[in-house]
Formats: structure tokens, sequence, C-alpha cells
């Protein structure tokens, strides 16, 4: 038995505890979140100690391994202090504000010899891991495009983070997981229209090494929660809805062969669509687990602290890009 806790049990954590709860070989012996109402909720709902500091459930507890959602802001703090105990630790996304702090939360990690996974859960979407597995079988033949929408109403609780940082890094990490290629450029124009500090959207564009065009289109402005992905290659378009984990195949009828991917595109007529069939399952469960089977099997967890860490140093570098200095004006 792999005993676990749960730092954070808001809205993303007490998922984290619930599933833990539920996990076949994990114990999960106690809940800490510092609003002493939400503690005692989640403690009691699922039936477990519950604490407002969490080094009184370390001292107490001894767990082998913790899943981190306090708000961003906190994840270095908490995260440093955990692994320096030598504990294994989940954090969700992002891995932490900073590429300095991820770099040391990473380091330290190294130096302890624990597994440090970072919750972007998306990897973890049946129809998202369908959908690579099928681009690694060449299925849409050589890749243009990738284009993410993730769009949806303003959640009032997240205060420490703009849109980029808190929505767009789930697009990015799943663009370097899908693509396998590395991004070689980004630029993105951002908007602030509610928050007065951090950007509401943004509107980017990502280079990949091997040519194909990343789009990401993301808000919290839309007042209806949208989260697809089409890729476009020269032998079809997938387009992947990840909120209803559906996968449809829109064939190029007039596509290059199989054995010519490199060859340019003559044509593009519209041909056989394609539903393809998902086992769904809860993203989460999949995650939680993945890092718990490495914990126990001292491998690396699928997303590692390097995975987290780049998305972070693209997402901040969107952040940035949109404030440069203005290359062109029109005179009238
Ligand atoms: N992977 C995902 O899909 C996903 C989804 C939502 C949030 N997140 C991430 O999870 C983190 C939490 O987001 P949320 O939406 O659950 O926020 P939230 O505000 O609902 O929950 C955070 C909880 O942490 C508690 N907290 C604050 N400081 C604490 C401390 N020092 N010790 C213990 N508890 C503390 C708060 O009281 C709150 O209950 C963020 O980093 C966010 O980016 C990830």
């Amino acid at each position: 038995m792999l005993k676990a806790a749960v730092i954070g049990v808001g809205s993303i954590g007490q998922n984290h505890a619930r599933v833990y709860r539920e996990m076949d070989g994990v114990d999960l012996v106690g809940v800490v979140d510092s609003s002493p109402q939400t503690a005692a909720r989640i403690g009691a709902r699922l039936n477990v100690p519950h604490y407002t500091d969490y080094k009184a459930l370390i001292e107490e507890q001894k767990p082998d391994l913790v899943s981190v959602s306090v708000p961003t802001s906190l994840h270095f703090q908490v995260g440093i202090e955990l692994i320096e105990q030598g504990l294994h630790v989940l954090m969700e996304k992002p891995i932490t504000s900073t590429v300095e702090q991820g770099q040391k939360l990473i380091e330290a990690a190294k130096k302890k010899g624990i597994v440090l996974a970072v919750g972007h859960i998306e990897r973890f979407n049946p129809a998202a891991m369908e959908l690579r597995r099928r681009l690694r079988e060449g299925m849409a033949g050589r890749i243009y495009k990738i284009h993410a929408q993730r769009l949806g109403p303003y959640p009032s609780r997240i205060q420490d983070a703009g849109v980029i940082i808190d929505l767009a890094s789930h697009d990015i990490d799943l663009m370097r997981y899908l693509m396998d290629d590395p991004i070689i450029r980004v630029y993105g124009e951002t908007l602030q229209s509610i928050n007065s500090d951090r950007e509401d959207m943004v509107n980017g564009l990502l280079r990949f090494q091997g040519g194909a065009v990343g789009v990401l289109d993301v808000n919290w402005i839309t007042p209806t929660k949208m989260r697809r992905l089409t890729v476009t290659g020269s032998r079809g378009m997938f387009d992947c809805n990840l909120l209803s984990q559906e996968l449809f195949f829109y064939e190029n009828e007039t596509a290059p062969s199989q054995w010519d991917t490199l060859s340019i595109l003559r044509g593009v007529t519209e041909g056989n669509v394609l539903g393809i069939r998902i086992q769904r399952h809860e993203p989460l469960a999949a995650e939680l687990g993945d890092f718990v089977a490495a914990v126990r099997d001292g491998r690396q967890p699928t997303v590692t602290g390097f995975d987290g860490l780049e998305t972070l140093r693209l997402a901040l570098e969107f952040m940035h890009s949109g404030k440069d200095v203005i290359i062109h004006t029109e005179t009238t």
C-alpha cells in the first residue's frame, strides 16, 4: 500500500482526493486545505483525516506521495519542501510560476531520486491518446497544422495567473506531446478585458522544427465551453473534441500515397468521414494511476518535470511576445 495525500482540496484537488480514495493499492491518509471549512468538508466526505497545515499531515501521516493542488503562486513554496523531505510529488499544472523555480524543483527531485510529475491532464484524455497513436501511424500523412481552441467563461477563483499560464498551457503541452517535434518559434497577441493586470485571451502561432504550424486560440471571454483540437495533414484532418472525448477523421480523397508522405499536396477533395471509437475513461484517474505506477516501478511519469518546465517556458514566451516593440505603424 502506498500512502497518498492531497494538499489543496479546492476545485481540482478534491477530485485528486476522490480518485486516490478509490484507487487499488493506495491509502489516502489525509487531505489538507488552508480553509478549515474546505478541509473539514472534503475530509468528512471521503472519511479521511483533514488538516489546515500540510506540515502537520506529513508529520502525523507520513505519506509516500502527494498531489499539490494549491494556487499556482504557491506551487514552488509547497513543492520544494515536500521534495526535500523525500516525498514523491504530482504538481498540478503549471509546474511553477517562473522558469527558475521550475528548474529548482527538477534539480531537487533529481537529487532526492523522487518522482516529480506535472498535471498536464490532456495527455490522459482518451481522445487525445487515440489521436496521437493514429498520427504516429501516419494516418494524417505529413502534418501541416495543429489548431487548438479552448474557450469558455472566466473562472473567478483563478486570481494568480492569466489565461496563457492557466489554460493555454494545456494546449501547449498537448501540441508538444502530439507532434513530438521541437517548437522553435512562438508569437502571440493577447487581450485584457476582465482582469486588470493579466490577459484573458491569447491568439498565438507556433512553428515546429519539421515545418508544421500551430495555432492557439484560448480565452475565458466566451459564454460557452469549447475544447477542440484539429490536425490537418496531407491525407486528411482529425477533429478531436476533448470535452466529449470524440474523434473524427475527414479524409482527403486526393491525398498523396501512403508511401509518399513528403510529396507536395496537389489537391484536396472531400472524402469519407470516419468516426473513431474511443474507449472513454476519466483522464484524472489515468493521470494519477500513471503517477502511482511511476512511484511503484521507479520510472519516469508520462509528464515529467522537464515537460512541465518546457511548457511553462513556451507559455511565458507567448506572454512576452505580445508585449514586444511595435515593428510597423501605419501613417496616414
Ligand atoms: N489539470 C487541470 O485540469 C487543472 C484544473 C484546475 C486547476 N488546476 C490547477 O490546480 C491548482 C488549483 O486550482 P483550483 O482551480 O483547484 O483552485 P481552487 O482555488 O479551487 O483550489 C485551491 C485550494 O488550495 C487551498 N489553499 C491555498 N493555499 C493553501 C495552502 N498553503 N495549503 C493548503 N491549501 C491551500 C485553497 O483554500 C483552495 O481550496 C492551480 O495551480 C491550477 O492551475 C489544474
